[in-house]
C-alpha cells in the first residue's frame, strides 16, 4: 500500500467513490455509490460509520447511494444548492449546501467547491430533475493537507486558478475518457494544478472507459510533467 505516512487513509472504492478516514478518525465518503458500483469489492461495501458525504453532481454514478446512506447515518451531506434541494424532498436530514468559490468547515475539515465542465442532471423514476452545477472539492485536512477531487470533468483553464488559490497536494483526477477528461487532458490539468502526487479515478469501472493510469504516467513524462502517479486499485488505501 502506498504509504505518505500523514495519519489519513484515502482508500478508492472504484470508479470516483473514496472513503477517506482522517488522523481525527473522521469518515468521509467521496461521490457516494457503494451499493450498485461494479468496480466497489464487496467486503468494502459496508459503510458502519460515516460524518460527511460530498457530492460532486447529480449523475447516478457519482450520489446512488447518497439516500440510503444520508438517511441510515446522518452525515451532513456537502454539496450544490439544488441537490441539496433535492436530498431533502427524499427525506436526508443534515444536507449543507454551498456554491463554486465558497469554502465550508465540516467535522474539522475545509471543503472548497470549485468549478467541473460536466453535467449534473439528476435521474429520478424516468424524469430528470435539474442538478445544479458540476463542481470538484479542495479538502483541507487537520494538518493542513490538501487534497483536489476533480469530480467528473473536462479540462478547463480554472484548473490554473485552483492550482494557484489552493495548490494541492494530492489531485483525483478522472482520466477514464468519453464522460471526463483522457489522460492527455488529465496530464494537461496536472501541468495547472501542480498536485505532488495524482490518483487517477473514473477509470475501469467500464470497458468504455478506456484511460489507463500508465497511459496518464507517458502523458505526463511527455510533458515533463514531475507528479506521481498512485495507481490504487479498488479498495486500497493511501495512507
Ligand atoms: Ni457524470
Ligand atoms: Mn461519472
Amino acid at each position: 500500500m502506498p504509504t505518505l505516512n500523514r495519519g489519513f487513509a484515502l482508500t478508492w472504492l472504484g470508479h470516483s467513490t473514496f472513503r477517506l478516514v482522517t488522523r481525527g478518525a473522521r469518515v468521509v465518503l467521496l461521490d457516494p455509490w457503494v451499493e450498485s458500483n461494479p468496480a466497489c469489492p464487496r467486503d468494502q461495501k459496508a459503510i458502519d460509520k460515516l460524518d460527511v458525504m460530498a457530492i460532486s453532481h447529480g449523475h447516478g454514478d457519482h450520489m446512488g447511494d447518497a439516500v440510503t446512506l444520508g438517511k441510515k447515518h446522518k452525515p451532513t451531506v456537502v454539496c450544490n444548492y439544488e441537490i441539496h434541494l433535492f436530498l431533502q424532498r427524499k427525506g436526508v436530514p443534515n444536507t449543507s449546501p454551498m456554491n463554486k468559490g465558497g469554502t465550508q468547515e465540516v467535522a474539522g475539515l475545509k471543503f472548497t467547491m470549485v468549478h467541473a465542465l460536466h453535467s449534473s442532471g439528476i435521474e429520478d423514476g424516468g424524469q430528470v430533475v435539474y442538478g445544479g452545477e458540476p463542481c470538484g472539492y479542495v479538502l483541507a485536512l487537520e494538518d493542513g493537507t490538501r487534497i483536489f477531487h476533480a469530480g467528473d470533468t473536462g479540462i478547463h483553464a480554472e484548473m490554473a486558478l485552483i492550482g494557484e488559490l489552493y495548490s494541492p497536494e494530492i489531485a483525483l483526477l478522472p482520466i477514464g475518457d468519453l464522460f471526463t477528461m483522457s489522460p492527455r487532458e488529465a496530464a494537461v490539468a496536472a501541468r495547472m494544478l501542480k498536485p505532488k502526487y495524482i490518483v487517477p479515478m473514473h477509470h475501469g469501472t467500464f470497458p468504455a472507459l478506456t484511460g489507463t493510469p500508465d497511459m496518464l504516467r507517458e502523458e505526463l513524462k511527455k510533458l515533463k510533467v514531475a507528479a506521481e502517479v498512485i495507481a490504487l486499485r479498488p479498495g486500497e488505501a493511501l495512507t
